[in-house]
């Protein structure tokens, strides 16, 4: 038999595009062995992401350097798939030669004909569905090289929110949900192969419906529940106009459900927000906030931010800083605001200059950082259960988990406590992450 050829798939953006490049090394685990890098690849794939412009040019740089692998390996493949496939299309086999293969969000499971085709045929292809609203196909099976007690598991796709600044509707389509029953049984697969923590995962997982029952997304919690062997649920992302009070309570009864919330903001100023067509003011989600800490006194939540919206004034990004302050974020993820193309954000107008727009997100991080180190510096002394994922591979002897409340944490232990969960006393705090030991 002919030796199985090396692939190596390179993701960039979110948890949506790690599920897929999971997806792909599954689908071509017959024909490819993970490569440990892209110079002894036969295969390279890179798995785009086009929600900010700097995202996109990345993908460009990376082309042109792959450009002489080809020189060394003439036989050498080069697919681009993800959200920068789906909106530039032909596009990129014009501009990068070096491509062999362009495929679209909703192309994935295509992936190893795409390959037959062209080396069978010679020809340069790209393979670009418009989004036909159908449901995904299943999850593939589970992933070569990333078996683990963590894993991600996708239960819709696209989105209909239209946020002004977001290319998510045009590059991933409508909102489609899976089914429970697929759902459960891929949950229960996982389960079955090791896996003792899930994160659910959709643009908007609060506005999921199981397509055949109608069902929605508590109802999949609660039957997610009932699983054994998975001892945590987690999910991203939670839309704030549609995190309702029984998703709410469902986190507090459920016992499985992690003490985590990633709620994005976007932004602390009503104008702001009501221009991004967020759908609630930042009194509301402050409100959302504290029922749900009445509710899980220990919640922990994480947002995401965009910086210089068009038309935001210094007024608007100091709301945004209140926000930071009152709602005291374990981390936030905040971007500087980028146009992209067929998106409504993109047409307005700006009357605040660049400049004077410039220094804010670094200010908003600084504040941000110093939240986290005192968050951090807060756990110093606690106990917690950890989730052990492995061995921290930059500090040799130490092992890494997370807590139920989403802190990350080293410790020395042994390897072999992958997938187990561990008591740890907290006794430093680092930047990233907490330094702890284990406690019988
Ligand atoms: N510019 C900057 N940040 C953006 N995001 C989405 N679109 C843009 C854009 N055009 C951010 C949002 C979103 C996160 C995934 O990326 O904060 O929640
Ligand atoms: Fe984009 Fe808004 Fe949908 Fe999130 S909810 S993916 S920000 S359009």
């Amino acid at each position: 038999m002919k030796d199985p050829g090396k692939l190596y798939v390179k993701t960039f953006g979110c948890q949506m595009n790690v599920y897929d490049t999971e997806k792909i090394y599954a689908f071509l685990q017959d024909s490819y062995v993970p490569a440990a890098s892209e110079e002894e690849a036969d295969v390279i794939i890179l798995n785009t992401c086009s929600i900010r412009e700097k995202a996109e040019q990345k993908v460009y740089s990376l082309l042109g350097r792959f450009k002489p692998l080809k020189d060394v390996n003439p036989d050498l493949l080069i697919g681009v798939g993800g959200c920068v496939a789906q909106q530039e299309g032909e596009r990129i086999l014009s501009r990068s030669p070096a491509v062999d293969i362009v495929f679209g969000t909703h192309n994935v499971d295509e992936i190893p004909l795409l390959l037959a085709e062209r080396i069978r045929e010679g020809k340069r292809i790209c393979r670009v569905k418009e989004d036909t609203g159908k449901v995904p196909a299943a999850g593939a099976p589970r992933a070569m090289g990333s078996a683990g007690p963590t894993s991600l598991l996708t239960i819709m796709k696209g989105c209909d929110n239209y946020c002004a600044y977001c290319v998510v509707p045009i590059v991933r389509g409508r909102e489609v949900s899976r089914s429970a029953r697929e759902i459960l049984d891929e949950a229960g697969f996982l389960a079955g192969n090791g896996v003792r923590e899930i994160t659910l995962l959709g643009q908007n997982v609060n506005s999921y419906r199981d397509p055949v029952t109608g069902a929605g997304f508590v109802s999949l919690l609660e039957s997610l529940e009932l699983l054994s062997g998975i001892e945590r649920i987690r999910f991203v992302t939670s839309h704030p106009k549609d995190f309702s009070p029984e998703l709410a309570r469902s986190m507090a009864d459920l016992s499985k459900v992690c003490e985590h919330i990633h709620l994005p903001v976007q932004a602390g100023s009503d104008r702001v927000l009501k221009a991004m067509k967020r759908g609630y003011t930042s009194r509301e989600y402050l409100e959302q906030v504290e029922f749900l800490r009445q509710l899980v006194p220990d919640v922990e939540f994480t947002t995401d931010i965009i910086v210089g919206f068009p038309g935001e004034e210094r007024e608007d990004f100091e709301g945004t800083l209140d926000i930071l302050k009152l709602v005291r974020y374990q981390n936030a993820f905040s971007f500087r605001f980028s146009p992209r193309p067929g998106t409504a954000a993109a047409e307005m107008e700006d009357c605040v200059d660049a400049d004077v727009k410039r220094p804010w997100l670094p200010e908003l991080q600084e504040l941000q950082n110093s939240i986290t180190a005192e968050k951090h510096r807060d756990m110093v002394g606690k106990e917690v259960e950890v989730l052990v994922e492995g061995v921290d591979k930059k500090k040799s002897g130490l092992i890494e988990g997370r807590t139920r409340t989403n802190y990350i944490v080293h410790f020395p232990g042994d390897a072999a406590l992958t997938g187990r969960t561990v008591r740890v006393r907290i006794t430093d705090s680092r930047t990233i992450h907490l330094v702890g030991e284990m406690v019988n």
